[in-house]
C-alpha cells in the first residue's frame, strides 16, 4: 500500500465537499440518498481523525494539545448539527439552511486541519507511520462503505438507517479494533 493517511484524509475532504453539493442540488429521494452517504462519510472520516490522527498530533506536534482540543470541539459541533438535520429529515423546509450551516462549519474545520495539523504531522512522523495509519482509516471505511457496490445497497441502507450518532459509535468500535490488532501485530 502506497497511500499515506494524510493523502487519504485530503481525498476525503474533497469527497465531503462534493457530497455537500450533491445533497444541496438534489431533492426528494436523491437528496435523502446523498445525505445518507454524507452521514456515512462524515462518520468514517471524523471518527478516524478523532481516534487515529488527533491523538498522534497531540503527541507529535509542539503545542499540539490546544490545537487538537479546538479540532475536537469543531467535530463535536458538526456531529450535533448532523444529528439535528437527521431528525429534521431532508424534506423539511429548514433542512437546506441548516445544511448550509453544517457545510460551512465542516469545510472550515477541514481547512484548519489542512493548515495547522496535517503539515506538522507530515513533518513530525515518518512515512511508515503515516502509511500504517491509512490502514486504520480504511478499516473505518469498511464498516460504513461510502461507495456501495451495485446489489448491496440494501445492506448499506440498513446500516445507515439507525441514528447517525449510532453509526459514529460503530465506526469508533471498528477503528478501536483495528488499533488493537495493529498493536498486537507490532508487539
Ligand atoms: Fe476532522
Ligand atoms: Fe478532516
Amino acid at each position: 500500500m502506497t497511500e499515506d493517511v494524510i493523502q487519504l484524509l485530503l481525498g476525503q475532504h474533497g469527497q465531503i465537499r462534493d457530497l455537500f453539493t450533491r445533497v444541496q442540488e438534489a431533492d426528494g429521494r436523491d437528496r435523502r440518498d446523498a445525505f445518507a452517504e454524507l452521514v456515512r462519510l462524515l462518520a468514517v472520516h471524523e471518527t478516524a481523525e478523532e481516534q487515529v490522527v488527533h491523538p498522534l498530533a497531540r503527541r507529535a506536534i509542539d503545542a499540539g494539545a490546544p490545537l487538537v482540543d479546538d479540532r475536537l470541539a469543531e467535530e463535536r459541533q458538526a456531529k450535533e448539527l448532523l444529528s439535528r438535520l437527521e431528525s429534521m429529515g431532508a424534506d423539511h423546509e429548514d433542512f437546506l439552511p441548516l445544511l448550509a450551516e453544517l457545510r460551512a462549519s465542516v469545510l472550515l474545520h477541514a481547512h484548519h486541519e489542512e493548515q495547522y495539523e496535517f503539515p506538522y504531522l507530515r513533518h513530525s512522523c515518518n512515512e511508515k507511520e503515516l502509511r500504517g495509519l491509512a490502514v486504520m482509516v480504511r478499516a473505518a471505511e469498511r464498516v460504513a462503505p461510502t461507495h456501495p457496490h451495485p446489489g448491496v445497497e440494501t445492506g448499506v441502507e440498513n446500516l445507515a438507517a439507525g441514528p447517525a450518532l449510532a453509526l459514529f459509535d460503530r465506526v469508533k468500535d471498528a477503528v478501536s479494533k483495528a488499533i488493537s490488532t495493529d498493536d498486537r501485530t507490532a508487539g
